[in-house]
């Protein structure tokens, strides 16, 4: 038996759209067991009805891509699954599943893989490289398609800042978001968002948040998913003026991410829930902290 456990995170945080993501401090919990037989899955926690118990399950069919690689050969398989990140709401939910059954299998099977090596496995599963990548190596990471895969660079995000999440309560699947983009954007824009992304790694790295504001504003994705979120665009600019932290759609949202300074931390909190009342909106409002050492195993 293996137990994974596997943190939340945040991609794109606004400049960054399948670049930037960041680990965070919540975790899912994943025990992977070899038996005689068959198939077997227990889901508790956030939402875990909507999870399959079958084959179609991720954390079963991202375990079985990684037996099926390594030639190892199993009788059958006995999963548990403990959701703590909320699902579907761009806290990197299907991540946690991907990574949990690749690192789990790859005890089980002692295959052996590197991190690099399940990093390009995740994210050939999952499509787009800035979830899995703080998922499996922690902290801030920037992802990018090189020859002949992808690469993910971690950092360690200064202690000066933390996290302060806003998680609605309806969900928005991830396909559809990314069903909006469209396939060119003016050079104007990505001149826009290659300045903020720079600002923004540069931020995280020393900690100076002065800028934060500036830093995470976006061209590339947020205004085209503002279709699919009503009122996306004036909360972002609202919270973002009145507190003057960096606010973002959370990967493909509905979640939002809100880098702050940890200094005046209650006084974000204030104003925060202050605006959210008046402009008579429901968030969760969830303080986290960044994950450094992303995904690990916990027992064997
Ligand atoms: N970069 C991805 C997207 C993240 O925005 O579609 C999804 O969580």
């Amino acid at each position: 038996m293996v137990e994974v456990i596997v943190p939340a995170t945040s991609a794109n945080l606004g400049p960054g759209f399948d670049v930037l993501g960041l680990s965070i401090n919540l975790y899912n919990r994943f025990k992977l067991e070899e038996t005689d037989g068959g198939l077997k899955i227990e889901a508790s926690g956030d939402a875990a009805f909507k999870l399959p118990s079958d084959e179609k399950n991720l954390v079963f069919a991202s375990a079985k891509r990684l037996f099926d690689e390594a030639g190892y050969r199993y009788g059958g398989l006995r999963i548990t699954i403990e959701n703590r990140v909320p699902l579907g709401r761009g806290l990197g939910s299907s991540s946690t599943a991907i990574v949990g059954g690749l690192i789990a299998a790859n005890e089980v099977s002692r295959a052996g893989l590197t991190k690099d090596e399940i990093f390009a496995l995740a994210t050939e599963i999952e499509g787009h490289p800035d979830n899995v990548g703080p998922a499996i190596f922690g902290g801030l990471t920037i992802c990018y398609r090189s020859d002949p895969g992808f690469r993910a660079v971690p950092y360690k995000p200064s202690e000066n800042l933390k996290l302060v999440l806003l998680i609605p309560n309806n969900v928005l699947e991830t396909k559809m978001a990314r069903g909006v983009l469209p396939k060119e954007v003016p050079l104007s824009d990505a001149v826009f968002n290659i300045a903020r992304a720079s600002l923004l790694v540069s931020i995280l790295l020393t900690g100076r948040s002065g800028l934060l504001r500036d830093a995470m504003q976006d061209r590339l994705h947020q205004p085209y998913r503002a279709s699919l979120i009503p009122g996306l665009t004036d909360t972002i600019r609202e919270i973002s003026r009145a507190t003057g932290a960096g606010v973002a759609l959370s990967g493909a949202g509905p979640s939002l991410v809100c880098i702050i300074d940890r200094l005046p931390e209650k006084d974000f909190l204030k104003k925060i829930r202050q605006l959210l009342k008046e402009r008579g909106q429901d968030y969760l409002i969830q303080l986290a902290e960044f994950d450094l050492e992303g995904a690990r195993v916990i027992g064997r």
